[in-house]
């Protein structure tokens, strides 16, 4: 005591002699370095052995935020060789449970309504930006019937009308666009698949009139939408801040013009059996009729759940095939074998007859999924089978599908970009393909929006599983397939250089794309 006295006394003594400032520094620092202590004591002397093993990190709260947001892929990657499949990590304060691999992904995306929830990590994202009352402003069981209303517009009938809208939209972009005019040029890819992906997906899902005024206004609130969707709104979705402003009014604007236009229809009787059309006239099991607002808003959530996926995976495919020639020429030369040599406008049943174009998009995503993290609230305690972890209520889950998507044992030489291992007798060739009786056995559910595979025992699921599931699927392949053939028919590409690099992943925003400028020197075919 006396000794403790001896050497506090003075330092006291001293310390009150500072100014103000330099006070409150020391008394800063003073605090974070014993809550620094306390945190790695706590790691060290405090380990939960019913919890899967923490990440080791230094500061509470940021705990390992920002090695994760930085590069997620390889945060995960090396943190499941120390620790394994299961680990924890704290992110912004929550104490966030990745579990990867296929039997990661079953745990965590064919959880149980009563364990598992998606609707309290989102709801603060998405409602500002669909509207009330869908998606995940609304109980589970309501979500599955509004993903059913939209199920149902996305018919083989439906997409035969699609690929001849997509295609034109993308032939008469590229004649109008200044970065295409001439015989070559480079072009930063990513802003130009992006509208691409817009114009496509509105004219095809929404109808021509809506469609045009993506030239007009559309185009600017939709951008003020996507604001909302950055990852600093998990915390500041409620701060009335300028881009928070921007968002609200965006909003509400767009749900007007689509209520406006619901009213026009409805006024003139229109009958197209198009996705407005099947939700105007859809109605819940208890008998409602889905209200105009509901529709609003489910028509704003559709366009922005597939455009950033959409016109993110567009871009990889144009970056990857600038950077293997060989293999823009490979699909150019399929469309002639297949579709004849004066290659004729392209049809839905064409898509079919493309393999290798069929391919890109698969092995485009297998790298490139735009969505890493996928991430759920537990809400009752989850024993992991075969281990002896409990996942506790204040955990987040989180499921990362492209880490086994990227995993040697499923996927020979797995960072290497090659479409032809889709074949089934590829050297490269996946596990899950040699192995097919994995796909006929996967066992199918339904959770209100028709039977969808389970995807338990795949390592591929860049469509997500489950409740939760894509409906965009097959929307997603017959736009990206068809952009593809399109551009394939147009161009040659190379990378500026000629090399067969390729550009670095942005994770800053929550879906994954290239780093730009995404250069990319074009010529135009004869
Ligand atoms: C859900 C991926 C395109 C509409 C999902 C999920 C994934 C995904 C991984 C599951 C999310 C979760 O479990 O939390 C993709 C990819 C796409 C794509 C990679 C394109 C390459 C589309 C398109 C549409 C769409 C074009 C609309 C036409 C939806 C909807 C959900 C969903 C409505 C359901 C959300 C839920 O039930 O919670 N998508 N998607 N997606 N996607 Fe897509």
């Amino acid at each position: 005591m006396g000794v403790l006295q001896d050497v506090a006394g003075p330092l006291l003594e001293g310390f009150s002699t500072l100014g103000l400032a330099s006070q409150i520094g020391i008394a800063t620092a003073a605090f974070l370095v014993v809550a620094v202590v306390l945190n790695v004591l706590k790691q060290v002397l405090f380990k939960n052995p019913n919890e899967p093993p923490m990440v080791f990190h230094w500061f509470p709260i940021i705990g390992s935020t920002i090695t994760y947001g930085m590069d997620p892929p390889k945060f995960f990657d090396e943190n499941r060789k120390k620790h394994g499949d299961c680990f924890t990590f704290i992110l912004l304060g929550k104490k966030t449970t990745v579990y990867v691999g296929p039997k990661g992904n079953d745990f965590i995306l064919n959880g149980k309504i009563r364990d598992v929830n998606a609707e309290d990590i989102y709801t603060v994202l998405t409602t500002p930006v669909f509207g009330k009352d869908v998606v995940y402003d609304c109980p589970n069981a309501k979500l599955m019937e509004q993903k059913r209303f939209m199920k149902v517009a996305l018919t083989t009938e439906a997409f035969r009308s699609y690929v001849p809208i997509i295609s034109d939209e993308v032939t008469s972009y590229l004649k109008r666009t200044p970065d295409f005019k001439g015989q070559s040029g480079v072009v930063n890819i990513c802003p130009k698949m992006a509208q691409i992906t817009i114009f496509t997906a509105s004219h095809a899902l929404q109808g021509k009139e809506i469609r045009d005024q993506f030239d007009e206004k559309l185009a600017d609130l939709y951008h003020d939408l996507d604001m909302g969707f950055s990852p600093i709104n998990f915390m500041l979705h409620w701060a009335p801040l300028p881009w928070n402003n921007r968002r609200d009014h965006a909003q509400r604007t767009v749900a007007k013009i689509y209520m406006d236009t619901i009213q026009r229809r409805r006024a003139r009787g229109e009958t197209a059996q198009d996705i407005m059309y099947h939700l105007m006239n859809s109605s819940y099991k208890n008998g409602t009729k889905v209200p105009d607002h509901e529709v609003a808003h489910m028509m704003i959530a559709l366009l922005m759940a597939g455009q950033h996926s959409s016109s993110s995976t567009s871009s990889w495919i144009m970056v990857r095939l600038a950077s293997r020639p060989d293999v823009m020429e490979a699909l150019y030369q399929e469309q002639i074998d297949n579709l004849g040599k004066d290659l004729p406008p392209l049809k839905y049943e064409d898509l079919a007859k493309l393999p290798l174009n069929q391919a890109i998009v698969k092995e485009t995503l297998r790298l490139h999924a735009p969505i890493h993290s996928i991430m759920r609230a537990v809400k009752s305690p989850m024993p992991v089978p075969g281990t002896k972890y409990v996942i506790p209520t204040d955990h987040v889950l989180l499921a990362a599908p492209g880490v086994s998507a990227s995993d040697e044992q499923y996927f020979p030489q797995p960072d290497k970009w090659e479409p032809a291992r889709w074949q089934k007798d590829h050297p490269l060739a996946p596990t899950i393909i040699r192995n097919e009786e994995i796909e006929e056995e996967e066992e199918k559910i339904d959770y209100g929006y028709g039977l969808v595979s389970k995807g338990s025992a795949s390592p591929y699921l860049p469509f997500g599983a489950g409740r939760h599931r894509c409906i965009g699927e097959q929307f997603a392949n017959v736009q990206l397939q068809t952009i593809t053939a399109e551009i394939v028919r147009a161009f040659k590409f190379r990378n500026v250089d000629g090399s067969d690099k390729v550009i670095g992943t942005d994770y800053a925003s929550l879906f994954s794309r290239p780093l730009e400028p995404a250069n990319i020197y074009w010529e135009r075919r004869n």
